[in-house]
């Protein structure tokens, strides 16, 4: 197959992963900037143009979509789509995936476990923001937030009210979520591909930081989930409408809670973590999804 990676860097290790792991089972892989791609929008001919050449023949598109330039690279995949071309990670669910209300929005119509979560628009339901979700301590965080920034742990009411006034104040918009407490400042990452988990670790935050996030500091170890909990990772990134994702969750005394799920998972942690060969699976699932350019009609995206 030819396969294209859309990519900001191909020295990123989540790149060369699948890059290697293509070219190890026999594919012709391109790594494509896609802030460099420039599109011709037409009714009958959608193309996609990168330093001078028209992209053609494209068997499958692996994005690889950093959350700071989500906009342009959903433009991107959705040309592809235009194109007939099978795209890995489709426009409508990474779209879904990086705005973390809507995402919440929608676990909650599916009955999926999470936190409990509330937004608001005004200065004025502060107050009430803050009881809905059983008062402080709390934790504030930024609709498009990665890697635990804009994520703020309020302990007290009068904390969160001036976290709240100042994420206003900057125009952020922002949910507001019930502290886990007892997740004891560890989560789970599970990453899923189609319907199964093919490796989860738990990730367990710095001393004196809750946040786990590798990027925070945090440390990874390999887990052996719980069915709930495995259930529970499947059944989100279904919701989103994601083949690959890497989906968060917190362990309470409820069950698993779903935080967040991720569109473009960094491998490095993962497979550290696990020693598995994610990127390989990654490219099998290609393979037995994506069908031949030549028998594609083209899609209406
Ligand atoms: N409601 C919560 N209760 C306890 N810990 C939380 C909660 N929300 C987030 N965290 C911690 O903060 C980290 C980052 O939060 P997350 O929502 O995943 O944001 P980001 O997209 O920045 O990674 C999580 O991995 C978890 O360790
Ligand atoms: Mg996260």
């Amino acid at each position: 197959m030819k396969i294209a990676i859309l990519s900001r860097n191909r020295r990123l290790y989540s790149t060369r992963r699948l890059v290697e792991a293509a070219e190890q089972r026999g594919h012709e892989v391109h790594v494509l900037d896609f802030l460099k791609c420039y599109m011709d929008i037409t009714p009958s001919h959608p193309s996609i143009w990168y330093k001078g050449t028209k992209l053609e023949g494209y068997d499958a598109v692996i994005p690889r979509i950093g959350a700071s330039v989500t906009h342009y690279g959903l433009a991107v995949i959705r040309q592809f789509e235009m194109m007939g071309v099978y795209c890995l990670t489709e426009s409508v669910a990474l779209g879904r995936s990086r705005d973390k209300l809507r995402a919440m929005q929608l676990f909650s119509r599916k009955g999926l476990g999470m936190p409990s979560t509330s937004f608001a628009y005004q200065v004025h339901n502060t107050k009430d923001l803050i009881k809905l979700v059983g008062g402080a301590p709390l934790v504030v965080k930024l609709c498009e937030g990665t890697q635990g920034r804009g994520v703020v742990l309020a302990e007290t009411a009068k904390a969160a009210e001036s976290v709240i006034e100042a994420f206003r104040e900057l125009r952020a918009e922002f949910l507001v979520q019930e502290f886990i407490k007892e997740a004891g400042g560890s989560d789970i990452r599970a990453l899923v591909i189609g319907s199964k988990v093919v490796a989860a670790m738990q990730r367990t935050a710095m001393d004196g930081e809750f946040r786990s996030n590798l990027h925070r500091g945090g440390s990874a170890q390999l887990i052996k989930l719980t069915p709930a909990e495995r259930r529970t990772a499947v059944k989100a990134a279904q919701t989103m409408g994601l083949n690959v994702a890497g989906v968060d969750l917190l362990r309470s005394s409820r069950g698993p809670l779903l935080m967040e799920v991720n569109s473009s998972p960094g491998l490095e942690g993962i497979e550290g973590a696990t020693q598995k060969d994610v990127a390989g699976f990654i490219i099998q699932y290609v393979e037995e999804n994506a069908k031949p350019n030549k028998t594609r009609t083209r899609g209406t995206g």
